[in-house]
């Protein structure tokens, strides 16, 4: 019998929801897709103009030399410290930037830095699903910390992140904003979890995929765009091109470290071996990183001004007689929704469907709470509306029976 690693859980078997999903596609049932959250096919394209400059940069025939470093191309890294620079006013130094394929790439790669088999990433819940699954492939455990619902607002909150540490734990990720709960991370929540990490010598990973895009509510001592810069605790901020440039096809994403001089010291001379093994960035894209970056603005925007209208319209058509509402959302590209507990969320998740609707249920991501579903906030705006009408008129149907 040929061996299969146990890193492949189960997680490969179809679930019932899964099943559900493939069944209404192939029977053309689908007809509000409320899930998708690929640029690409949501019309979050360059312009014609844009999209021709970008094919012309990746075909620089600088490509064409083969001339491989372990943190990536000088270039490439000064093209995204400048965009940083550019956009938003912060200084990153490219010597600080690790380039790979993607940032699951480089969460795989730094949980190999850190971790030994057996040891354990401490990740939020609910938070983004996928970090699970490069945890079990790289025969790290992870453990989770629930974060706190305050009036509607989820939150890191130290006591609970403290608790659930323990001497296996080697590593912290937070993603913000969160995917899917869109919750920032405010000054304090970032001072106490980097003081816990300094105090317990714990690496922090930070995801900052989402924070270019920042939605309305956004407290204003919540984190934008950030790449964390932190001198007491050991650091890596990961952001790509997959968001930043709505190309995740492009594959090319940065790690941004930070921390105590000697720490971070110690922490290139091994990572260097781990970039060093892989060097799986391309030459192409790191050749045209400067105009992806420069070229993609126009998106970023388009981008932001959807997610904004979306969740607008979700928040108008969601009103309090419906039964549901959104849960603030400071920033990403996904919006919770709050449905009338009277189902639970795959339950709700499964009579949306039935209904042509199709949005995430909540135990996807491990929500607590019952009765919350996710819908992707990219959705073409007329597709989104007439989706979330039908959960409007869903919800006062349940509410009435
Ligand atoms: C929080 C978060 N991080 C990272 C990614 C993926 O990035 P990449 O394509 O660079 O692996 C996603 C994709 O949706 C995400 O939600």
């Amino acid at each position: 019998m040929i061996h299969y690693s146990n890193r492949i859980a189960a997680s490969v078997e179809p679930t019932p929801w899964s099943l559900s999903v493939e069944a209404a596609r192939e029977a053309g049932e689908i007809r509000f897709d409320l899930t998708e959250s690929n640029p690409t096919r949501a019309g979050l394209v360059p312009s014609p103009e844009d999209a021709a400059a970008i094919c012309q940069a990746l075909g620089d025939p600088r490509a064409l030399a083969y001339e491989p470093h372990p943190k990536g191309m000088p270039s490439a890294r000064r093209a995204i410290a400048a965009h940083y620079e550019r956009e938003h006013g912060i200084e990153v130094d490219p010597e600080r930037l690790w380039l790979a394929a993607s940032t699951s790439e480089l969460y795989a790669q730094l949980f190999m830095l850190h971790c030994d088999p057996g040891d354990e990433v401490l990740v939020a819940q609910p938070s983004y699903p996928l970090i699970e699954s490069i945890a079990a492939l790289t025969g790290t455990r992870v453990a989770h910390y629930s974060l706190r619902d305050y009036a509607g607002a989820f939150r890191h909150d130290r006591a609970a992140i403290e608790a659930a540490i323990t001497d296996r734990t080697r590593v912290l990720v937070c993603v913000a904003p969160n995917n899917p709960t869109g919750n920032a991370l405010t000054d304090e929540e970032l001072e106490a979890i980097t003081e816990l990490c300094s105090e317990r010598s714990i690496a922090l990973i930070v995801d900052e995929v989402f924070a270019e895009y920042a939605l309305d509510g956004a407290r204003d001592d919540a984190r934008g765009t950030t790449t964390v810069v932190d001198e007491r605790c050991l650091c890596w901020t990961l952001a790509g091109l997959s968001k930043t440039a709505a190309l995740p096809q492009m594959k090319l994403a940065w790690a941004a470290l930070s921390g105590p001089e000697r720490v971070v010291a110690s922490a290139e001379l091994r990572f260097e071996h781990v970039a060093d093994t892989f060097l799986s960035a391309s030459a192409p894209v790191q050749c045209a990183a400067d105009v992806l970056l420069e070229r993609t603005a126009p998106v970023r925007s388009s981008i932001l001004e959807r997610l904004r209208a979306n969740l607008a319209t979700a928040r108008r058509v969601l009103s309090p007689e419906t039964g549901a509402s959104v849960l603030r959302c400071e920033g990403g590209w996904s919006a919770t929704l709050a449905l009338p507990a009277v189902l639970t969320d795959e339950a709700w998740a499964e009579r949306l469907l039935r209904q042509g609707v199709l949005v995430q249920p909540g135990f996807f991501f491990d929500f607590e709470q019952e009765a919350r579903v996710v819908v992707s906030l990219i959705t073409e705006p007329a597709v989104f509306q007439r989706g979330i009408e039908q959960i409007a008129a869903a919800c006062r149907e349940e509410l009435e029976e």
